[in-house]
């Protein structure tokens, strides 16, 4: 069979399951093949093997029950770089960035800083997009997941930081002496039940997303643990949800009395960083 009868023979049972789905379709089939998008494009008389339709057919199957696109292709792009993500890893999302851009400006404004935290790490896309865009820091990633902490150690190994991006397994602050320059969290912020309304609920893991009944129950814990311990200096970046703004903003004024705060929008223009200068 080639590619444009597999095409025509499956797509009744995957046109439509997402807004995207002849995009994911071409990307997936990109991926079992190992050729480019263009190349599957252009060349739909291509032979398919025994084994490539197979493979195709066990993940369009999956597709179809709703499972992320990134998870059947086991990677993902996040500024610039492609990660190893599994359904043990949030999927990097694109305003997520915004938390590298902002962090990556402010290092450039403090020459001195070199210790960077990473509260919450998951594939590790945020330490390590840090690490390899500014090359005097170290970072600490920290997760309570082990299997997220695994698929970020492929990570690090991949782009060969092991000497700059250290993982480690705790809740929020892991248990180290070292004062951080800065501390990037993007911790779950989804209120419990409106995660359960969410169609990506189920789809990915719950851990990383759900926080609590109002969202903040990490945020609240995690402003509680830095409190005591955080040089004056230090940037706080924590992600969030704009609904969230005035009550992280009270959380972190309560914490940190002196502090400057500011909230960044996202390219949606919707407000979803907060920064904290302790
Ligand atoms: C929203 S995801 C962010 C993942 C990644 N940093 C990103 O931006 O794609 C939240 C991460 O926090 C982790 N997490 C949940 N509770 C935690 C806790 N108490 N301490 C540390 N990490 C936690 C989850 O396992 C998950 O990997």
């Amino acid at each position: 069979m080639n590619l444009d009868e597999f095409l025509k023979k499956t797509s009744p049972s995957w046109k439509g399951v997402t807004e995207t789905s002849e995009l994911d379709v071409s990307v997936l089939i990109s991926h079992v093949l190992g050729r480019s998008r263009t190349w599957v494009l252009s060349h739909r008389e291509h032979e398919l093997s025994t084994t490539q339709i197979q493979e195709l057919e066990q993940k369009l199957e999956l597709y179809r029950r709703g499972v992320p696109l990134p998870y059947l292709i086991g990677k993902w792009e996040f500024f610039g770089h492609e990660f190893f993500v599994t359904e043990a890893t949030l999927i990097p999302r694109p305003e997520t960035e915004l938390m590298v851009e902002e962090v990556l400006s402010w290092l450039e404004k403090h020459p001195s800083a070199t210790h960077v935290l990473d509260i919450g790490t998951g594939s590790g896309c945020i330490a390590i997009s840090l690490a390899l865009s500014c090359e005097r820091i170290c970072v600490v990633a920290s997760d309570i997941s082990l299997a997220a902490l695994r698929v970020a150690q492929r990570n690090v190994a991949k782009f060969q930081l092991q000497k700059r991006v250290l993982l480690v397994s705790a809740s929020l602050l892991p248990p180290l002496a070292k004062k951080f320059d800065v501390i990037c969290a993007n911790l779950p912020y989804i209120p419990s039940e409106r995660l359960k309304r969410l169609p990506i609920y189920g789809k990915e893991p719950t851990l990383a997303l759900d926080g609590g009944s109002d969202g903040l129950d990490l945020y609240r814990a995690l402003f509680d643990a830095l409190q005591p311990s955080v040089p004056k200096g230090c940037l706080i970046a924590c992600e969030i949800d704009s609904a969230q703004v005035s009550e992280m903003k009270t959380l972190a004024r309560k914490a940190f009395p002196e502090a400057k705060i500011a909230v960044i929008k996202d390219l949606s223009n919707r407000e979803r960083l907060l920064k904290v200068e302790v």
